[in-house]
């Protein structure tokens, strides 16, 4: 009965969102897995336009994975996250090896690269109308408040996972799972959720006990550390920038970036970072510093800039093209400080 109501609130009020799929049609699997993967962590507004990006560049998972690397780390820069696209690409050359096919179920699908039981539960229900719970924090404060479950984060999720399970409906298992997406982002917001337009405020217990903006109880998150690091922007007289590749491995892996020292707690002299800098020449530091919250720390960025008087280590970018050479957004903000002190 819960389910139901909810379908029929969805057959009103689902958003029309570029990957979703009229009643009637058959969904995609490579849109919805690209859809699910981009929607990890990242929310709808900024997902629509690379979304939207990745299927006109790349309208099969066959194309996809015979893309280069560097072509689909570039065209993910700015949706953060990086390890997802090194993943995303390796998923894609699975699935094309398997003939273009994804697996559709749960559990073979949760086998594939990148793919962790909340995208594997999404892509079963959404792609291929299985019954499964997908469950990520939105589901579970729409859980928490209906049932007014009160236990702290994030102990409470195994409980959490096992009510949003029980609800799944045989049919429509797709349209169920984005149906309580699309409740927990419009309606059942963790601030100020909009009850009056609930279908399932009747069914609510925390509603009842008016409690409902106090649920999910999470402790309090330990603080974010402080690294800092100096970035180095070398300029050839014709205006090219040096930028490089970072490893595979480790934070923004595979993305390039503005050069810089390790990113550490202590603060650097100068004397320290130039131990670092690509080429030893005449480097003046710029005002201001570039701001990052990571998930795990904040990062201080200072710039110091140099006009380069021989080669460096790694590759030239056209001035023009800085904006296509697919700089993570932390690396965009080094390179608008730098650009305007000029
Ligand atoms: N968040 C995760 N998957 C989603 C989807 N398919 N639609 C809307 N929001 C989502």
């Amino acid at each position: 009965m819960l389910a139901a109501r909810l379908l029929d609130w969805y057959d009103k009020n689902a958003r029309r969102l570029p990957w979703r799929y009229r009643p009637g049609e058959a969904p995609d699997p490579y849109r919805v897995w690209l859809s699910e993967i981009m929607l990890q962590q990242t929310r709808v507004q900024a997902v629509i336009p690379y979304f939207d990006t990745f299927v006109r560049k790349w309208p099969t998972v066959a194309a996809l994975a015979a893309a280069p690397q560097e072509e689909v780390l570039r065209a993910w820069a700015g949706l953060g996250y990086y390890a997802r696209a090194r993943n995303l690409h390796k998923c894609a050359q699975a699935v094309a090896a398997n003939g273009g096919v994804f697996p559709d179920t749960e559990s073979a699908l949760s086998e594939l690269p990148g793919v962790g039981r909340y995208t594997a539960a999404a892509i079963a229900a959404i792609a291929f109308g299985r019954r499964a719970a997908a469950v990520d924090g939105n589901v579970e404060r729409v859980m928490a408040r209906l049932y007014a479950h009160a236990e702290p984060m994030p102990a409470a999720k195994k409980r959490l996972t096992a009510l949003a399970t029980a609800l799944v409906p045989e049919q429509r298992a797709g349209d169920y799972a984005q149906a309580v997406m699309d409740l927990g982002a419009t309606i059942c917001t963790p601030a100020k959720p909009v009850c009056g337009l609930c279908p399932w405020i009747r069914n609510c217990a925390a509603y009842k006990a008016g409690n409902a903006e106090q649920l999910p109880v999470r402790t309090e998150k330990a603080e974010r550390p402080t690294r800092r690091g100096v970035a180095f922007w070398l300029e050839r007289p014709d205006g090219a920038i040096l930028l490089r590749r970072r490893p595979q491995e480790g934070l923004l892996g595979g993305m390039v970036e503005v050069p810089s020292t390790p990113w550490r707690s202590e603060e650097w002299s100068t004397d320290e970072a130039l131990a670092f800098a690509p080429l030893s020449t005449d480097w003046r530091t710029l005002r201001g510093q570039v701001r990052h919250t990571f998930t795990h720390f904040h990062l201080e960025l200072s710039v110091l800039a140099a006009r380069a008087s021989a080669d460096a280590d790694g590759h030239w970018c056209a001035r023009r093209d800085i904006d296509d050479a697919g700089l993570p957004t932390v690396m965009m903000k080094v390179a608008k400080l730098a650009l305007k002190s000029k």
